[in-house]
């Protein structure tokens, strides 16, 4: 055992106390790093919207308006109608979750479209993220629900039509939570 490692470990013992003590301490008092966030800070990652649609906000859009900015905005990754591109496939795969090749889409699969929009308004484009406007957002989630056969091409979807949508493999799920109220 050479003499460093010697000193280590009569050392640790106080070592330690010493983490023990700083432990203790530290749930005593914060060690006043950082500082409080603003409202506005909070409020531009502060958008999560539930299955229920709580947190959507105000706008709408609908597939028509949708159709062209899919074209700029996420063909390139996902393919014409959703099908075929380099990324995930967005549409299409009804009937084949129980079968030997299921194709997970958000027609096939996805359980709410709320979800859509969240994800949507949250991750993509996948190379810029949050540059969407919550219009452009509601039209491309009209879009996508309108190439699954979900909803016509000229429904608007909003903070109250969104919501009430109902997805094809909705009933398929289990909610390991009671849904309660508004609170998912
Ligand atoms: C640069 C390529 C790229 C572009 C552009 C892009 N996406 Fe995506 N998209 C991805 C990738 C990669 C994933 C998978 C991400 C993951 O699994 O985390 C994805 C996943 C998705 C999903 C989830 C699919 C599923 O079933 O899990 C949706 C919905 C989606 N994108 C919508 C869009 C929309 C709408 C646009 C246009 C505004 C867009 N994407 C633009 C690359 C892209």
């Amino acid at each position: 055992m050479s003499m460093f490692r010697v000193i280590v470990l009569r050392l640790q013992p106080l070592w330690c106390l010493l983490c023990f003590l700083s432990a203790t301490s530290a749930s005593a008092q914060s060690p006043q790093l950082g500082q409080p966030m603003t409202a506005a800070e909070v409020a531009a990652i502060d958008f999560t919207v539930l299955p229920s649609g709580n947190g959507l906000p105000e706008g709408g859009g609908n597939a028509q308006q949708g159709e062209g900015l899919y074209r700029v905005q996420c063909q390139a990754c996902h393919g014409e109608q959703g099908v075929g591109g380099i990324n995930d496939r967005l549409a299409g795969g009804h009937g084949t979750l129980t079968g030997p090749k299921p194709v997970k889409t958000i027609g096939s699969y996805w359980p709410q479209a709320t979800t859509v929009f969240d994800f949507i308004r949250r991750a993509m484009p996948y190379s810029a993220p949050g540059t969407l406007s919550n219009d452009e957002v509601y039209a491309l989630t009209a879009y996508l629900l309108h190439i699954n056969g979900v909803i016509e091409a000229s429904t608007v979807m909003n903070q109250s039509s969104l919501p009430a949508v109902v997805m094809p493999n909705r009933d398929r799920f289990i909610w390991a939570v009671q849904a309660n109220g508004d609170e998912y």
